[in-house]
């Protein structure tokens, strides 16, 4: 694969790195679509598009770090090949993109005469489109009609709903779902592979679980804690990521099955001294009870429910241990017999 190529390996420790070390993520950022992991069926179009070369204007929208941004230089390099530098104009939001940009920059692009391989059109990628304002993007639909035979304009957005409909209805719409964990496991383990990560088994999990399908943060992660610690284990990847650790919180929930209110406050107490809020809190649980297997399907879906209410308190801003105490206590007290709370 085209990544592996790139000479140079991380030392042991971070500390000693020589300066010149990329970030993984740009490092290891695909160069081809056929790295891009996950999002097979929408990826095979690209590949589709990439062989034909008749590219339509497209959308693609989903969550950060899926390969959105990748994904439309992928196709862009596929496409164009060595022109690339001269037939591609890139925006992304820290560029201006008011309307006179819009007006002037990417007309004058439009109109501009480059040698391209047969059959190709310009291509203007407009990324993280959905912070372009309603204004930007009306000046947009005219100008992408009028140059459609020789232009075509590629957007990335994390929500489609930020463009305006007449610029949707002029696109093809590819949605890029959350990566699997066994993606993200896959390309975590390439990764591991070519910089001689040392790792076992939990420190993959926690990777897993704390990025929640966001592969730039997965990546990261993974550099922060071999760089920090040399040893990527459950405990060194929950002191980098900085979240409740789910032990923790299972513990709670265990305490909670069997009626144990001190056992769990106890626990409770322990991750609110360790200095995390209470949204932090709610939402480990959330996690942690969504995917836990000793709970009863029933029990689960009760849990949630609570879970839920006490997320809702603590977003309108009661977020005390207090408000935390309350939901363990609820918890406990669903799997307690009724007679217990007659008088
Ligand atoms: N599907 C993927 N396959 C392989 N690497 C990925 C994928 N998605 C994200 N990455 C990694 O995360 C980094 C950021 O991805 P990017 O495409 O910029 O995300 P976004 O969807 O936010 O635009 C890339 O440099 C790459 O290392
Ligand atoms: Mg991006």
């Amino acid at each position: 694969m085209s990544t592996s190529t790139i000479k140079g390996k991380a030392p042991a420790n971070g500390a000693a790195a020589a300066p010149y070390e990329l970030p993984w993520v740009e490092k290891y950022r695909p160069q081809n679509l056929d790295d891009v992991v996950g999002n097979v069926d929408t990826i095979e179009r690209l590949k589709v598009i990439a062989k034909d070369g008749n590219c339509p204007h497209i959308i693609i929208s989903g969550l950060p770090g899926i390969g959105k941004t990748t994904s439309i230089h992928c196709l862009a390099h596929q496409l164009l090949g060595d022109a690339y530098k001269e037939g591609v104009l890139e925006l992304n939001a820290s560029d201006e993109r008011g309307i006179d940009v819009v007006r002037n920059k990417i007309k004058a692009f439009a109109q501009k005469k480059v040698t391209l391989p047969p059959a190709r059109h310009k291509i203007v990628i407009l990324d993280e489109a959905d912070s372009m304002t309603p204004g930007a993007q009306q000046a947009l639909r005219r100008t992408m009609e009028i140059f459609s035979n020789t232009t075509r304009f590629c957007l990335a957005c994390n929500m489609s709903n930020k463009i305006i409909e007449p610029i949707q209805s002029r696109c093809a719409i590819l949605r890029y779902a959350k990566l699997r964990d066994t993606e993200i496991l896959k390309r975590l383990l390439e990764i591991c592979e070519m910089e001689k990560v040392e790792y076992n088994d939990d420190g993959l999990t926690a990777l897993i679980f704390t990025c929640e399908g966001d592969m730039r943060q997965a990546i990261n992660n993974l550099q922060s804690t071999h760089s920090g610690f040399g040893f990527v284990s459950g405990e060194n990847v929950f002191k980098v990521c900085d979240q409740p650790h789910p032990v923790i919180v299972q513990s709670i929930i265990r305490a909670c099955l069997k009626g144990d209110i001190d056992g769990a406050m106890g626990k409770l107490n322990e991750l609110w001294e360790q200095g995390y809020s209470a949204v932090d809190i709610v939402v480990t649980v959330f996690r942690v009870v969504k995917t836990f297997d000793e709970l009863p399907e029933y029990t689960k879906l009760e849990y949630i429910k609570e879970i839920g209410f006490t997320h809702m308190r603590i977003l309108e801003g009661v977020g005390t241990i207090i408000q935390l105490g309350g939901l363990v206590a609820r918890l406990c007290k669903l799997n307690m017999k009724p007679e217990l709370f007659r008088v």
